[in-house]
């Protein structure tokens, strides 16, 4: 949990065979959550290099097209999919470790 800030987010992506899963986390007031990274508007990535968040770190952002989405639920508060949530990627802290629930 070191190398992730508070707020922050990193992404991770797993190949399994021929399956490819993308996903990220993001820690926020201490609490760390985990999303598929897929947005619900046009199922793009949302960033590159770990931008997923706004400036201000009170925000998910999505590159394509600017849809933001809160950070303890995934759901898009403002853009092209509001209403609509990122999927939920179960993630929980063990010791200094973020691992899949
Ligand atoms: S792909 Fe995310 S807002 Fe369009």
């Amino acid at each position: 949990m070191t190398d992730l800030a508070d707020p922050g987010a990193k992404g991770f992506r797993f190949q399994d065979g021929q399956a490819m899963f993308a996903g990220f986390v993001v820690r926020a007031g201490g609490r760390v959550s985990g999303y598929v990274d897929s947005c619900p508007h046009a199922g793009w990535p949302l960033a590159l290099f770990d931008r997923y968040l706004t400036r201000e770190g009170d925000r998910i952002l999505c590159g394509g097209h600017g849809a933001l989405f809160r950070l303890e639920d995934g759901v898009c508060t403002a853009g092209p999919c509001a209403g609509r949530a990122l999927e939920a990627w179960p993630v929980r802290v063990e010791g200094e470790a973020v691992v899949t629930a």
